[in-house]
């Protein structure tokens, strides 16, 4: 699989930037992960209205719109030559003073990184991942919005290296109220007497494109799903968990803190789901 890095329209194999972006500096930066799908990115233009959202999040100025934006991911594709790609669209503060003051920075950068997908295993799927509810609190709205998505993702990190330490591959964050919001880098999903719960964007969760088309399939196909508000605790009572986003898509969760979810393997409603978005993604860019 081939890598290929896009800085400002510049194709090369290998880049860096320098330690005066404030991306670097401060994690002043947005950014978006889109797959590709029969070597079409998927969702792109969602992927693409919330990029700009960030960027109005952080009163940034993306200095193209979305049409030159997406004519450089597919330039970068093409030079890549991959079957399948991963793409990450970073947009960063620039250069500036060393100085939380951004309006010393007057040229942001885009950079469009392309690689291979990261291989998730067949097992994880089939068996489902362990995961642990954390200390690490999700940030609340008020202050960097987890709606927002942003390169400063040291509370994720945070999150993640504690769900480790537990013996769990990823973690689930409450809010400072203790409601549950979302796992590191997915969105969260539970199942109770057959319902379908998930965490209302009020929580402080990014909105998940997966989430939202999940959520899409779920009421399309007469299954009950409510948004809203659980405190974390309530998860130990799920029959099953599952947790979306876009590389991992739909991921059965088999183990909380160390405890078997249900029947400890991944169940009905998740496998249905799981079956649902996968359709999905077969039905896209059929010639
Ligand atoms: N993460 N919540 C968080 C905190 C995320 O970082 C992500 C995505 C999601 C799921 O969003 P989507 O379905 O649009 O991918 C939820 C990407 C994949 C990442 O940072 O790698």
């Amino acid at each position: 699989m081939t890598t290929k890095i896009n800085i400002n329209g510049d194709i090369q194999d290998e880049a860096s930037i320098s330690i005066l972006d404030h991306g670097f500096l401060f994690g002043d930066s947005i950014y978006e992960v889109v797959c590709t799908n029969r070597g079409k990115p998927c969702f792109l233009d969602e992927h693409l209205n919330r990029l700009y959202a960030s960027a109005s999040g952080i009163s940034l100025k993306i200095p193209h719109g979305a049409e030159n934006i997406k004519k450089q991911i597919q330039a970068t594709l093409d030079s890549a030559g991959n079957t399948e790609s991963y793409i990450r669209i970073i947009v960063t503060r620039g250069v500036g003073e060393m100085d939380i003051d951004p309006s010393s920075c007057f040229n942001p950068n885009i950079i469009i990184f392309v690689k291979g997908i990261p291989q998730i295993s067949e097992e994880s799927y089939a068996k489902g991942i362990a995961v642990a509810l954390v200390s690490i609190k999700r940030n609340s709205r008020d202050s960097l919005n987890p709606a927002v998505k942003t390169g400063n993702y040291l509370n994720n990190v945070l999150a993640r290296v504690e769900a480790q330490k537990m013996g769990a591959e990823d973690a689930i964050m409450v809010n400072p109220w203790g409601q549950l919001t979302e796992g590191t880098t997915s969105n969260l999903f539970f199942v109770k007497d057959g319902r379908i719960l998930t965490p209302e964007k009020e929580c402080g969760i990014l909105s998940g494109i997966t989430r939202e088309k999940i959520i899409q399939l779920a009421l399309e196909n007469g299954m009950t799903l409510e948004e809203g508000k659980w405190p974390g605790e309530e998860l130990f009572k799920a029959e099953e968990i599952f947790l979306s986003g876009t590389v991992k898509k739909v991921m059965p969760v088999s183990i909380l803190d160390n405890r078997p979810v249900g029947e400890g393997k991944p169940g009905p409603i998740t496998r249905k789901i799981m079956r649902l978005y996968s359709e999905l993604l077969d039905s896209l860019n059929q010639a």
